[in-house]
């Protein structure tokens, strides 16, 4: 359930037509809805309610500092993966009891920056990070809390680029040699074990991999307590999936959570959960000005002014997001298009062969799906400055982070 919707043949976000936030800060901008990640988080912990459940949103997947802060000002954790990140999440006043610390590639400098500051663990994913996070912790004069990543070997049937829970990948510590593993840190002076983390990828959209994971690190689990081992945190990562598309179906929250619960039942553990797509994903959309419509020998183009350095999901997954006119226009005949940006590549397109309303030279139209790694992976490739960001309350709306310059593209350059 999003707040993206047509108000009198205008598409709104929330109270507030897009024409207007276009209008005021000019285009290409992201607009996210406040009420729909509030319902996302909401939504979220519902579904885990019935049991001790800490929901640390995946700030990789939009990391605006008014999204995070709306998120934790609603009690939500944080999923961190960097200095960056972690810097993010100080500055919204998150609580370090909140914050997890995932990633295969933590430097020394972001290992001691999160223990100065604190946090509830640190997702380990090699013996050599755990060595790491001893050491530093030992030169610190602290303790390091810890889970172990286990990669489970599992497969989340999805985009191979975000899979991450197979044997092949780069992620977390083989099933087979976790135990041993979780031996050596238990020797460790400085590493303190709380829980063990896995995420197998990222929208997945069907439980049974999910369920197959949860089968084969609760079997861990109880392993590990076996050996003495203390398992407080069990924490099951994000890749819910959202439907990209009208007429897609993706499990919901609750059905997500009645399946990892029933696998659940009897551990004594409490449940993190790393969600970043399905909080953030259908929260936002970009939106776009038609610069020109080109009829092809083929088909025809509708040309933005965004491309692909604003939203690259498409170029690099080929992945599909709906797109629709911000204004309704009852009359217009439809037409096979490709929607494309303006730069010098063929990847360079948001939907391909779309079925789509006739477009004219300064029509606005919205990508949707694009409040999870839509911005965040943007880039100032061909020298065009990153969009606006906008956040929508109610009838309300508030530039959430301004639109680069020129300027500020040639900043820290010097010519030798
Ligand atoms: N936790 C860990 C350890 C992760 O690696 C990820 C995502 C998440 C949580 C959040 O996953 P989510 O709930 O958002 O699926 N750029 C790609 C997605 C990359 C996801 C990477 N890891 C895309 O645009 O589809």
């Amino acid at each position: 359930m999003d707040h993206f919707h047509y108000q009198d043949g205008v598409l709104c976000a929330e109270s507030v037509p897009l024409a207007r936030i276009a209008e005021s800060v000019g285009t290409p901008f992201y607009c996210y809805s406040s009420a729909t990640l509030s319902h996302h988080l909401a939504v979220f912990r519902q579904a885990f309610a019935s049991i001790d459940h800490l929901i640390c949103y995946s700030v990789k997947a939009n990391s605006n500092l008014a999204v995070l802060n709306l998120l934790v000002e609603a009690g939500a954790g944080v999923d961190i993966v960097s200095g960056g990140e972690l810097a993010r999440a100080a500055r919204v006043n998150c609580p370090p009891e909140r914050i997890v610390f995932s990633g295969v590639g933590k430097s020394s400098a972001e290992i001691r920056a999160a223990l100065y500051r604190g946090l509830l663990m640190f997702n380990v994913e090699s013996r050599a990070e755990l060595e790491r996070i001893n050491r530093i912790a030992g030169e610190m004069g602290k303790i390091a809390p810890v889970s172990l990543r286990i990669n489970p070997d599992v497969d989340p049937k999805t985009h191979p680029y975000i899979s991450t829970g197979l044997r092949k990948n780069k992620f977390g510590i083989p099933h087979a040699m976790a135990l041993d593993v979780y031996q050596v840190a238990n020797t460790m002076p400085h590493i303190e074990i709380v829980g063990l983390d896995c995420h197998i990828g990222s929208q997945l959209t069907q439980l049974d991999p999910f369920v197959d994971a949860v089968r084969r690190v609760r079997g861990l689990v109880e392993l590990l307590i076996e050996n003495g081992i203390n398992i407080r945190y069990l924490d099951l990562g994000g890749g819910l999936g959202i439907p990209y598309r009208e007429e897609e179906e993706t499990p919901s929250p609750a059905l997500y959570a009645e399946a990892l619960l029933s696998e659940l039942e009897g551990l004594n553990i409490t449940l993190v959960l790393e969600p970043g797509r399905a909080i953030a994903g259908n929260a936002g959309v970009l939106v776009a000005r038609v610069e020109y419509v080109k009829q092809g020998e083929e088909k025809q183009f509708i040309i933005t002014d965004a491309g692909m350095n604003d939203l690259m999901r498409p170029a690099l997954y080929e992945a599909y997001h709906t797109v629709i006119p911000v204004q309704l226009n009852d009359s217009a005949e439809t037409s096979i298009a490709d929607v494309v940006g303006p730069i010098c590549e063929s990847g360079d397109y948001f939907a391909r062969d779309r079925m789509l309303p006739n477009m004219a030279e300064g029509d606005l139209l919205a990508v949707r799906s694009a409040g999870a790694y839509g911005f965040v992976m943007s880039s100032n490739y061909n020298s065009r400055p990153r969009p606006a960001e906008v956040m929508v309350r109610g009838d309300d709306f508030s530039v959430i982070r301004e639109r680069e310059t020129i300027e500020s593209l040639m900043a820290g350059e010097q010519i030798f």
